[in-house]
């Protein structure tokens, strides 16, 4: 399968035109067919789809990493765009969540989760395909579903908190999933936040494909939220796998993105709008 992914939402912008905004989409362009991982926050896929010369119209299925908002958001306009498609996500997508972040002069709460109902999603089009497990979504494509926990330096972020029946319970972003394209080079992965932890994700790909070859791993990986343990853990890790390009984006933060270009020098480059891989 030959694949031509571009950056179409992120926080940063890397070319003279693009909108740079808190969030991440990925277009994915096949052979068989054009997909689009994440909607970015809101505003900026469609803006950015033009910018770039992407035809979101010849999109035939959108899969969503998870429900925070910054993945999310753009759901409505592509779907006004694009009109009714198939949107394959967890069933924990739809949960109310917050995030929690402690201030000197005190708590600052800020609403994380899909800020459109299903319901009105729904009349906008969307065929929301609910699945928790790994599957082939196209042939050479998949879904990991929720990824098993295991490794040790891989918490979950201590911020993000959602409601189970009146009580305020932290987030463990079960609906987290990332997405998986078998290339004649290898595995590409890209990542939404890698909120299950970019190295249980990779460990449970390898587990659920049968391969541990990965060409690429792009995407949010979350690396600067956390403990410094994690981001050294996660760098020895990627050596070990031999990973061939790295290309991260938003939530990775730029002190990570820093560490990783050291370690990975030409291997590695920032997934900014606009970026992006052929294989
Ligand atoms: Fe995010
Ligand atoms: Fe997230």
């Amino acid at each position: 399968m030959k694949v031509r992914i571009t950056i179409l939402s992120e926080n940063l912008v890397g070319r003279v035109v693009g909108l740079g905004e808190h969030g991440f989409s990925a277009l994915i362009e096949t052979d068989c067919g054009n997909y689009l991982f994440d909607t970015g926050g809101g505003r900026s896929v469609i803006e950015n789809s033009l910018a770039l010369n992407k035809n979101l119209r010849t999109v035939e299925k959108i899969f969503l990493s998870h429900g925070h908002n910054d993945h999310t958001g753009g759901l409505p306009n592509v779907l006004r765009l694009r009109g009714g498609m198939d949107v394959h996500v967890h069933p924990d997508v739809f949960v109310d969540r917050m995030a929690v972040r402690k201030e000197k002069d005190g708590e600052v709460r800020r609403f994380t989760g899909m800020i459109y109902k299903r319901s009105y999603l729904e009349f906008l089009g969307a065929h929301f395909i609910l699945n928790s497990d790994f599957y082939e979504v196209e042939k050479g494509i998949f879904l990991t579903g929720e990824v098993p926990r295991k490794t040790v330096f891989e918490k979950p972020d201590p911020q993000l908190f959602r409601e189970v029946q009146g009580k305020v319970v932290q987030d463990t972003l079960a609906d987290d999933q990332s997405l998986i394209l078998d290339t004649e080079k290898g595995l590409v992965l890209i990542f939404g936040c890698a909120h299950s932890g970019m190295i249980n994700i990779m460990n449970h790909v390898i587990h659920k494909t049968g391969k541990d070859h990965f060409y690429a791993v792009l995407g949010g990986t979350h690396l600067d939220f956390l403990t410094p343990e994690q981001l050294e853990e996660s760098i020895g890790f990627l050596k070990d796998m031999n990973v061939t390009r790295i290309g991260v984006s938003h939530c990775t933060g730029l002190r990570a993105a820093f560490r990783l270009q050291q370690e990975f020098g030409d291997r590695f480059f920032y997934g900014w709008v606009g970026s992006g891989l052929e294989v």
